[in-house]
Parts: C-alpha cells; structure tokens; sequence
C-alpha cells in the first residue's frame, strides 16, 4: 500500500510571520489526520518559523531548492546539509519553475538528488510536460528522458517520490484531466518497473502537480495510479489546502 502524500509548495510567497500562521492552520487542521503524509514547502527564509511552529505535529517540512555540494565558496547557495539541519525532511527538485527560470537541468537534478539522499532527505523529483511538447505528441519520451537522465543513475531510490507535473498545467487553472493523469502516471510505473523493478515501481509514490484545487482533488485521487498531490496556489490556503488534503481519504 502507498500511503498518500500532500505536499503545499509555496513557492516564492509568504515572509515568516505569514508562513508562521498558516502553518499554524494547517497544524490544527492536520491533527486528527492519519491517512495521508502532509508536507509544506515554505520558502527558504520561512524555514525556521514554520519548523518551529509544526513541531511534533507530523506536518513534514521540506525546501523548494538545493544546491549539491555540502559546504563551500558558493555565494547564495544552500546545501541538502543546511535543510536537513534546520530540521527539513523533504527537498523539492527539479521543479518546472527551476528548470524555465533558472536553468535546472536534468544533470544537475541528478547531482541534487544523490546529495539529498547521502544527507538523509526525501526528495520529491518533479517532471513534467511543456504544451508544445504534448502537442508535438513526444510527452512519454521528454518524461523518459527527465526520469532517466533525472535519477536513473541512482540505484536506491526508496526514499523518492516522483511528482509529474504538466509544466501547462501549473498555475494556469488548466488541470490534467484524470484520464490524462492516470495514463501519464502508469507510463511513469512502467518506466520505474523498467529501471528499478516491479517492487519499487509498486511502492513508489507518483504524486499529481498542476492548478490541484478543491473541486478537481478528489476525481483525480480516485484514479489508481495517483499517489498524492503537490499544491502550489491552494496550498496557500489553509481552507483550500485542507480540502484537498480531505479529498485523498
Ligand atoms: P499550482 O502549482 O498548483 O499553482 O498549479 C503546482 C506546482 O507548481 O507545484
């Protein structure tokens, strides 16, 4: 059984009095729930205030970004090691935003995720279609690619969770359909069968990302092969956040 993960990525909002109060929120919100893993995201800055604030609550934490050396002459750079000692479990990687604004590779992406796992941290490895590439029908191959040149190197991949996010899809209220979703996560089953086996490919979460809300939760969760949800705008509000969080029961 794949126990569910929601993850709220909140991108380049909120200051940490702001983060504070809503972790606040999804904490009393998160008390009674055992079904389901919940993370948040907060941006670097708010880290320590929302750790603090989730303490013992089971609402992981997690940074939106790493860099893959330890420690070193890296001006602005924040290594897997900084995360995980200021009381991080997770670390998003290769998000579509990092890889259209601030050239994020698939190469890089590798180093990340080796980092991340020899400083103990789960990450969650996003990958995902752009609309041109879906309409020029080479979505499989360009997730192929991200997948492969992404973590395929990596042997021990236990600890990571795959979010497919449709790059059209993210912010612009677009949602994958379910069937759409579904499709593209079992080609992503397949792919990890292919590579790491039947085992892991079974125990794997496969996480759905892009304009999630409320109202489309639910349909989604319904569908086999859709293990979770990464949140970006809902996730900023804790009613919404909650909601969706409700959908996966
Ligand atoms: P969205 O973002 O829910 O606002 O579309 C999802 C994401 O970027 O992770």
């Amino acid at each position: 059984m794949r126990r569910p993960l929601v993850a709220g990525n909140w991108k380049m909002y909120t200051i940490p009095a702001a983060a504070s109060e809503l972790a606040a929120r999804i904490k009393l919100d998160a008390k009674s729930r055992d079904l389901a893993d919940i993370a948040v995201f907060p941006p670097y800055l708010c880290i320590p205030a929302v750790v603090k604030t989730l303490e013992g609550s089971g609402v992981e934490v997690g940074a939106q970004d790493m860099f893959w050396e330890q420690e070193g002459a890296y001006t602005g750079a924040i290594s897997a090691r900084m995360i995980a000692g200021s009381g991080c479990s997770m670390v998003l990687i290769g998000h579509s935003e990092r890889r259209s604004y601030f050239g994020e590779t698939d190469e890089r992406v590798l180093k990340k995720t080796k980092a991340a796992l020899s400083e103990g941290l789960k990450p969650i490895v996003c990958i995902g279609e752009s609309l041109e590439q879906r309409e020029a029908g080479i979505t499989e191959s360009v997730l192929r690619t991200q997948l492969i040149e992404g973590i395929g190197a990596i042997n021990d991949i236990g600890s990571v969770t795959i979010a497919y996010e449709p790059v059209w899809a993210i912010g612009t209220g677009k949602t994958a359909t379910p069937d759409q979703a579904d499709q593209t996560h079992k080609y992503i089953r397949g792919l990890i069968a292919g590579r790491w086996g039947d085992k892991v490919s079974r125990n794997i979460r496969i996480l759905y990302g892009g304009s999630v809300k409320p109202d489309n939760a639910r349909s989604l969760w319904e569908r086999e092969d859709i293990d979770g949800f990464l949140v970006g705008g809902a996730s900023l509000k804790a009613d919404s956040f909650r909601d969706i969080i409700d959908s996966v029961k």
